[in-house]
Formats: C-alpha cells, sequence, structure tokens
C-alpha cells in the first residue's frame, strides 16, 4: 500500500505538485500526464528520492522521509535514464551486484545474473561492456538489474522510451506478470491495457483517476 497524504511538493518558489490525496493498493497503477505535471516528481517520492515539501507518504505504513532505507529495500526503481542506474562494466556484473547482499556465492549470483538477461532479451550479454548496450538494451538491463532483486513495489519512471517494438511487448508482458505492485509512468498508452488504475496529473494536481479506457479518454480530452 502506498499513501499520499496531502502531498505537496516546490522547487525553490515554484510548486509543482500540490493536494496530493492517494491511496495506491491496486497492483497495477499507473501515471500518464502532460510533459512538466509532476509525474515524476511524485514516482520519486515513493523511495525517498524526493523529500515533499507538504504532507507524507507512507509505503506499507512506513514513512519515508523517516524510514527511507527500509523503505528502498521494498521499493525498486527504474529510471528513465538507464546510464544514471547501471553502475558496473558488464552488464553480467551490473546484474550480479545487485545480488551482493543476498549471501549467495559469486558463482550463484553470476549464474542468477545470465538467467535475468536471457529472460528479458540480452541473451549473450553478460559479458558485454554494460555503457556498450544500445539505449534499448540499457533499459533492460536496468529492469533485469532491479527485478533480480524482487521488490515489493516496482516504480518504472518512463522505462520504454528506448524500446523496439518488440522489446516494449516485451516490457508490458513482463509488467503484466509481475506479482508485486508496479506503479508506472508513462506517455505510452499502449502500455497501459490491463492496468487496474490510471492517474492523470495536470499542473502538479490529480485530475482524473480511474480504469485506463475513462483516464485516458479524459486525458485525450484535456491535451485537446
Ligand atoms: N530538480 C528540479 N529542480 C527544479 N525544478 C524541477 C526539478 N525537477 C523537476 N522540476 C520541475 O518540476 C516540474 C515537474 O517536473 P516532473 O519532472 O515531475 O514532470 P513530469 O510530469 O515527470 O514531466 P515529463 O513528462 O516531461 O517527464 C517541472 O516544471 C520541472 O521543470
Ligand atoms: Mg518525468
Amino acid at each position: 500500500m502506498i499513501e499520499f497524504e496531502g502531498v505537496g511538493h516546490s522547487y525553490d518558489e515554484r510548486t509543482v505538485l500540490d493536494g496530493v490525496d492517494l491511496r495506491l493498493s491496486e497492483q497495477r497503477v499507473a501515471f500518464v500526464g502532460a510533459n512538466g505535471s509532476g509525474k515524476s516528481t511524485l514516482a520519486r517520492m515513493i523511495n525517498g528520492l524526493v523529500r515533499p515539501s507538504r504532507g507524507r507518504v507512507l509505503v506499507d505504513g512506513l514513512d519515508v522521509a523517516r524510514e527511507g532505507r527500509a523503505v528502498r529495500r521494498r521499493v525498486g526503481f527504474v529510471f528513465t535514464h538507464p546510464d544514471s542506474q547501471i553502475v558496473m562494466p558488464t552488464a553480467g556484473e551490473d546484474v550480479a551486484f545487485s545480488l551482493r547482499k543476498q549471501g549467495l556465492s559469486k558463482a550463484e549470483r553470476q549464474q542468477r545474473a545470465v538467467e535475468m538477461l536471457a529472460r528479458h532479451g540480452l541473451e549473450g550479454y553478460a559479458e558485454h561492456p554494460a555503457h556498450q548496450l544500445s539505449g534499448g538494451q540499457k533499459q533492460l538491463l536496468a529492469l533485469c538489474s532491479m527485478l533480480v532483486l524482487e521488490p515489493d513495489v516496482l516504480v518504472c519512471d518512463e522505462p520504454t522510451t528506448l524500446l523496439d517494438l518488440r522489446n516494449k511487448r516485451h516490457f508490458g508482458e513482463v509488467l503484466a506478470g509481475l506479482e508485486q505492485q508496479v506503479v508506472l509512468v508513462t506517455h505510452d498508452l499502449d502500455l497501459l491495457d490491463g492496468f487496474d488504475r490510471v492517474i492523470v496529473l495536470d499542473q502538479g494536481r490529480v485530475v482524473a483517476d480511474d480504469v485506463p479506457d475513462r483516464a485516458v479518454g479524459f486525458y485525450r480530452e484535456l491535451i485537446g
């Protein structure tokens, strides 16, 4: 359960989120809205990357501002720009690095990493320099490095911007098949099929909160 209680945010003087009250208990929740409407700011609050200026955010009852470490163990975050998430020289090492605290042997970590990569479109890439992957491959790698940790909640901020049609479809299938809660921010409205709830943000406020069809209809009218 993710709760936003009276959440607002300002960068310097400018208010970019205001009066956000949400209880997200559904398995698949998405946020859509125009550029600059506050989606990334809101998503980043779920694991404490941004601290709300007003109100509070809770994950399973834990206040993100106070118990950030415990929250980050539960919440995985996949960023728009995968470069910010890739920390090791090769793709395999990057996924294995995620597992460093799990008490597995090096060989087990490597094997899990290779399996994970193969499952998500990167078969044979374990030894490949991570920074020499294509943009879309980096997005898949970032997903692998996060999923291998089996977080309770996966927050994805525009995770498919660089993916080709096949990998985008694959990404959608991965999201659909996950047991954990998924919070997706996207401009790609095709990804919303099968979501339980879609929330439309406009100028930092929730302006629609509905099943995908109706929320997307509202968003299309809003954009005009
Ligand atoms: N670190 C920052 N410092 C100052 N202003 C910021 C910062 N990050 C975002 N903003 C501003 O906050 C507002 C909301 O930004 P945010 O990134 O949350 O929007 P978004 O809905 O994710 O947009 P997009 O669809 O373009 O990704 C924008 O006006 C943006 O310029
Ligand atoms: Mg954004």
